[in-house]
């Protein structure tokens, strides 16, 4: 966390970076590509790649990078025209594939056919179920599905949203004191 995270507020995501770790490990017998929408600065992301064995599989990595006023997420420190070129340099390794662009649209550039692992830390519920969508059938069965902010009161459009739609496909969101939740996927 140290090595890759550059603010106390970063740092202080330590816990979450746990949940991703163990998540991370606990599939790695698994087929299937990883996934995070979105990855910012690619903090996490890098903390992944540097603790497991990331040859082994495809990473897709996708956010905006920079700021659109005319688009519904809150703008974030290091947005700007060149963070897509400084996260790209943090991930100098040939499977590490990351996309710019607004998601859901921009899966149809690049996007797994089969998913191990998924983060989703978009903040917007909207795009959050538009992901799902498209790649919660991608996901494979034990496969994990990590929601980023799920259980803040700031996000509880995310977890009304989320609920009901875990609720229709017979899945159990669990809930966690770093307020993510965790999905594991079952036939
Ligand atoms: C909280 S940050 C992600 C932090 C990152 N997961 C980490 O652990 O360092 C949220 C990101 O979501 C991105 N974002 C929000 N809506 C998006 C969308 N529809 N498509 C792509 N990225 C989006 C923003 O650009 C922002 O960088």
């Amino acid at each position: 966390m140290n090595r890759n995270t550059r603010s106390g507020p970063e740092r202080g995501g330590v816990w979450r970076v746990s949940t991703l770790l163990w998540a991370a490990r606990h599939v790695a017998h698994l087929e299937g590509d990883f996934v995070e929408c979105a990855c910012y600065r690619g903090s996490s992301a890098r903390t992944v790649a540097d603790l497991i064995d990331i040859s082994k599989r495809r990473h897709y990595l996708y956010d905006l990078f920079d700021h659109d006023p005319a688009m519904p997420h809150h703008q974030m420190a290091e947005h700007s025209s060149t963070l897509y070129d400084e996260v790209r340099a943090r991930f100098p390794e040939p499977n590490v594939i990351i996309t710019q662009g607004k998601v859901p649209e921009s899966l149809v550039i690049a996007a797994p056919d089969r998913i191990a692992f998924m983060h989703l830390d978009l903040n917007n519920a909207e795009a959050e179920i538009g992901v799902l969508e498209v790649l919660w059938d991608r996901i494979v069965p034990g496969g994990i599905l990590i929601l980023d902010d799920f259980g803040w009161l700031p996000y509880y459009r995310q977890f009304n949203a989320e609920t009901d739609w875990f609720t229709a496909r017979g899945h159990v969101i669990l809930e966690m004191p770093t307020g993510q939740g965790l999905v594991i996927k079952h036939a």
